[in-house]
């Protein structure tokens, strides 16, 4: 996830070591580039290149960069492939002035597109850039510099939050859509960044400007501006009491929570993101034309690829192959041509068993393209053409938010494969009109976590004694099961099996004892199947759970209805998912863990 710095001072000083500075406390976001200018006596000095911050700053020698304004960017690729020209930040036609972005601006295509017709100098295809642009477009045009940024921020879409200066000037100006932005007020400066934990060292005083504000910074003050009618907002200082590593984690316990209730924020990028990508258009045409699909990952990514098949299936009727990566190899490579797409889902991209399944069906002739949160990794150079997650950096070792944007993206697809506009609002649908469902998904997503939270707790308490456990679904739900099964082995250490329900009395069902947990995922159409196996394994001792939307004949039979707000059955099965993600954190840390750092495991699996 990108992190972007200003900052503005009373004095002439040696800005680079307060830019390194700033840029080392923002790597913590995950970034692929780094860059840095400073505004001097009507010039721009502008560093930048692909790298960590010690390798760029050292090689361009950022610690000579002087003057009153400065400002830095970490950038996390998602336009444009992470090069120097890409990297932030970026000048204007003129180099007369230095802007960067965190965030997507999400009709950064077509924006390009009109800034190249209308004469101006485009360097890159990075959406940062596309800002600086948006500014340029309205100073041409003859508007004051406050009165360009309003009109720019109705051109530009998506979330995000931008740093902007002026070489003849004496002030930075920064504004706000969607994305995060604290400003902070010190002895003789001011800074903007894209987050607290950048600006803490130097000052506890911010504020905390609101999307749809304009914030101009001078060394000794700041002013802030609405950009609805450029009237002036009075937005209190506060003092901020918190530690640095409580403010990194957001003021949750561990990077998993945090990243749990991430969630429903990423998946709203993501779908703005997806609206303006052609690219999705080219993989679909791909898919639609391919004799067989093949959706190829890992642990966490194959059972996204395994709902999203369930998904096409039941969307838009066609089948797909979910496959464990390295079987992958060894069961369907020798079976694949040229006629066959295959879609490589991975959160890091640079998983070994999931390039070497590329490496080997790029051989026989099939059409790789990937999904990855990593933008610059390997799988995203390898494959002929890879989506983003638009996950910002995960730090946890458990998959979660990037589990659930995997998952958006294949019922993205799926509605796609089936002739659909995803983006077109849902007229007549049962779940919702006027909002498209991606906008609804959200929503639902944040209403979950608030729903099932306290109850989670209580369960986990419950059953944190057993070390052996069951997680069964059905249809969408059976990979969410695996999924779920999965969290909870990486992180608590316990025995979790992950099964299809109806397979349960083919075997499983003997190890059922007095209490014995087993937790059941029920999709909306499903219940009536899930009712019995609730009763096989009730009837025999264990203690029945189920996850599901509400209904009666639930509670008429299970021990604990954990229930999901009403959606329907694909939306259904990746909201079921958050309270297995909930009850995983909460068993692990009762258990004395820390689900950010499960033994024995590492975020990403270089190694065959
Ligand atoms: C998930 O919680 C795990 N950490 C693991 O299963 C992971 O999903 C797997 O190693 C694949 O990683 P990737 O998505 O980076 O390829």
């Amino acid at each position: 996830m990108c992190g972007i710095f200003g900052y503005i001072t009373n004095k002439e000083e040696a800005l680079g070591p307060i830019l390194i500075a700033a840029a080392e406390r923002l790597t913590y976001r995950g970034y692929d580039s780094v860059g840095a200018a400073a505004l001097n006596n009507g010039t721009i000095d502008l560093r930048k290149d692909v790298g960590k911050v010690e390798q760029v700053a050292e090689k361009y020698s950022f610690t000579e960069l002087r003057g009153q304004r400065g400002i830095t960017q970490l950038r996390w690729a998602t336009f444009g492939e992470p090069s120097q020209i890409n990297a932030q930040p970026h000048l204007d036609s003129d180099g007369d002035m230095v802007g960067a972005h965190n965030g997507n601006v999400v009709n950064n295509i077509e924006l390009r597109e009109q800034f190249i017709a209308e004469g101006m100098t485009v360097r890159s295809q990075n959406d940062g850039e596309t800002c600086v642009h948006a500014v340029e477009r309205y100073i041409n045009r003859g508007y004051e510099f406050i009165d360009a940024i309003r009109l720019a921020y109705g051109d530009l879409e998506g979330d995000y939050a931008f740093v902007i200066g002026r070489a003849n000037d004496d002030k930075l100006y920064a504004f706000k859509k969607g994305s995060g932005m604290v400003v902070g007020l010190g002895e003789g400066f001011t800074c903007v960044s894209s987050d607290l934990p950048s600006i803490l060292p130097l000052t506890r005083e911010v504020i905390r400007p609101q999307d749809g504000e304009i914030v101009t910074l001078w060394a000794d003050r700041v002013e802030v501006r609405s950009v609805k009618d450029g009237k002036l907002i009075d937005r209190k200082q506060e003092t901020v009491t918190e530690s640095m590593d409580a403010v990194q984690k957001g003021g949750y316990a561990h990077f998993m929570l945090k990243e749990i209730h991430e969630q429903s924020q990423v998946a709203r990028e993501l779908s703005h993101v997806l609206n303006g990508n052609r690219e999705v258009d080219v993989l679909v045409g791909k898919m639609k034309n391919a004799r067989h699909l093949y959706f190829i990952g890992c642990g966490t990514s194959y059972h996204a690829a395994s709902v999203g098949a369930v998904y096409f299936a039941q969307l838009a009727g066609r089948a797909a192959i979910p496959v464990l990566a390295p079987q992958g190899i060894a069961q369907y490579a020798p079976a694949v041509s040229h006629a066959d797409v295959g879609i490589f889902v991975s959160q890091s991209g640079e998983t070994k068993d999931v390039l070497n399944a590329l490496e080997a069906a790029e051989a026989h002739g099939m059409e790789c393209f990937g999904l990855a949160n990593v933008v610059g990794s390997t799988l995203t150079k390898s494959a002929s053409l890879c989506l983003p997650l638009c996950c910002g950096y995960e730090i946890s070792v458990p998959a979660t938010k990037t589990f659930t944007n995997q998952v958006v993206t294949f019922l993205y697809l799926a509605f796609k494969m089936e002739g659909k506009d995803p983006s077109s609002p849902l007229d007549g649908h049962s779940l919702r009109s006027g909002q498209s469902i991606f906008e609804v998904i959200p929503e639902l997503m944040e209403k979950t976590i608030e729903m099932v939270e306290p109850q989670i707790k209580a369960i986990a308490k419950d059953i944190n004694e057993w070390n052996d456990l069951y997680c069964l679904g059905y249809g969408a739900t059976y990979p969410i099961a695996l999924e779920g099964a999965l969290k909870l082995k990486e992180i608590t250490y316990a025995h979790c099996e992950g099964m299809l329900s109806t397979e349960f009395k083919h075997g499983p069902l003997s190890a059922v004892s007095k209490g014995f947990p087993i937790i059941f995922v029920a999709g909306p159409n499903d219940v009536p199947l899930i009712i019995s196996g609730i009763n096989e394994v009730k009837v025999r001792g264990a203690r029945t759970i189920v996850i599901a939307e509400e209904d009666p004949r639930l509670h008429a039979n299970a021990d604990d209805v954990i229930v999901l707000p009403k959606s329907d059955p694909q939306i259904s099965a990746l909201l079921g998912v958050l309270p297995l993600q909930l009850l995983s954190y909460h068993m692990s840390v009762m258990r004395g863990f820390d689900p950010d750092f499960p033994r024995n495991l590492s975020k990403t699996l270089t190694v065959d």
